[in-house]
């Protein structure tokens, strides 16, 4: 792999043996992938935190924090102490929320080793953002700009809607990033590869977000890890629409990268989305794939009576929690169903201020930050039937936990946590 002098000082130990032992992994990954260079980034997303028992014993063992991100996050037995870090970087969310330990049944001692981690991160200079969404508070990269981000629906959202670029890093390769500024030249930060691959036609109308979250999962079944070029979009999505699209693409598929004919930056036509490429198959989505992918994502509910509605899937923006509260002003979620609710902590701050967060308090709800039901494998005691309006974690939790799940708009699932009751329908 070719390095540049600066790349070649810090891999001879120039910046000391952390840096080294970080270029050394981005060589390693770089010369696995195939990749001729690295290339610069100065931005990150990463999770490098500490949350669980066997990290704790690790770090217990082999002497803290800086054992633990030498280990698993540049992939070094030797452990080497940690410097502040070279790269802009924010965290992804967490495997609990910390400050909710009992509703997460996570115990003190998890709680109070993932403290300790964050003051380590946080004291190299990590923004401790703990989000899934980096793009709703601060970490907005910009059009052509090369990133090394983890998390599926950010780096669609960061691929498709705002131009940059990047590939679904690891924690050992964000970690060597973080360190050295640098990350392998390969997948979404060559042209080549962004080019549409399949022509996806739009025959029906996607307007609301279930319909984007039905139309990104419908894609990601249709394409897998393929770039699809979507064209007929008549109602322009906002930003809950377009996170909704591209979590659900990433979680039925392995879609990285979706060309949206006049949203994407990279497409204000079908010709320059494709950049040449022939397309491998042209998809149609109408009415009997809108109802199908509906059923489809649908299936596993069979009981209508709800135990639990989680929102925020990917994490909440600022509008979608001031629709959940106007939606549940004056009603009271059901005594035998729950409803848990996932933002940013910077977001909960702001809906803290102005009155949303009480709003939904006193309906019933819970507002929760830094992690989500199917990243912590937390629901409600007891949940054997929950209803989401997110097509990712309807895809995920009925997997991982065994529940059956029910997919549906913001407002049939307030519906459901207010009467207990299923009633949504494919409109
Ligand atoms: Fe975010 Fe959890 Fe969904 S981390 S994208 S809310 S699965």
């Amino acid at each position: 792999m070719q390095l540049t002098d600066d790349e070649r000082a810090m891999a001879d130990g120039r910046d000391g043996p952390a840096v080294q032992r970080a270029m050394d992994l981005l060589q390693r990954y770089g010369r696995a992938l195939g990749a001729e260079r690295l290339v610069a980034t100065n931005n990150i997303v990463a999770s490098v935190s500490a949350t669980t028992p066997f990290m704790r014993d690790f770090a217990r063992r082999k002497g803290g924090m800086d054992a633990v991100f030498s280990e698993f996050s540049l992939d070094s037995a030797d452990v080497v102490t940690i410097p502040k870090i070279r790269a802009f970087t924010t965290h992804t969310q967490l495997g609990f929320v910390p400050d909710e330990p009992e509703r997460m049944g996570v115990d003190e001692a998890t709680v109070q080793f993932y403290r300790q981690g964050e003051a380590f991160i946080t004291g190299l200079g990590v923004q401790a953002t703990n989000t899934c969404t980096p793009y709703q508070v601060g970490n907005l990269p910009t059009r052509g700009e090369h990133c090394a981000w983890m998390e599926s629906s950010a780096v669609i959202y960061c691929n498709s809607v705002l131009g940059a670029r990047t590939n679904t890093e690891g924690r050992e390769s964000v970690g060597a990033a973080m360190l050295t500024g640098r990350i392998p030249y390969w997948g979404y930060h060559l042209d080549a590869n962004r080019r549409g691959t399949h022509h996806v036609v739009l025959e029906t109308t996607v307007e609301s977000t279930s319909d984007w979250g039905l139309l990104g999962y419908w894609i990601g079944d249709q394409v897998q890890e393929r770039v699809p070029v979507v064209e007929g979009v008549k109602c322009i999505p906002n930003l809950a629409r377009l996170k909704h699209f591209g979590a659900a693409a990433s979680s039925s598929g392995g879609v990285e990268m979706a060309h949206l004919v006049g949203i994407t930056p990279e497409a204000p036509n079908l010709e320059a989305a494709f950049g040449g490429n022939r397309p491998i198959e042209t998809l149609r989505f109408g009415a009997a794939e809108h109802r199908a992918t509906w059923e489809k994502i649908n299936a596993t509910g069979k009981d209508t009576q709800v135990d639990y509605v989680m929102l925020g899937c990917p994490h909440y923006t600022m509008e979608q929690l001031w629709e959940a509260a106007r939606l549940i002003e004056g009603r009271k979620v059901n005594a035998d169903c729950e409803l848990w609710i996932f933002t940013a902590r910077a977001i909960k701050s702001i809906a803290d201020q102005n009155g949303t967060t009480k709003i939904l308090e006193d309906a019933g709800a819970h507002l929760m930050t830094d992690s989500c039901s199917a990243m912590s494998r937390a629901v409600p005691k007891g949940t054997r039937v929950a209803a989401f309006d997110s097509a990712k974690q309807a895809h995920y939790l009925p997997a991982i936990l065994g529940l059956q799940a029910w997919y549906g708009g913001v407002d049939e699932c307030i519906d459901a946590a207010c009467t207990g009751r299923w009633q949504g329908r494919f409109a």
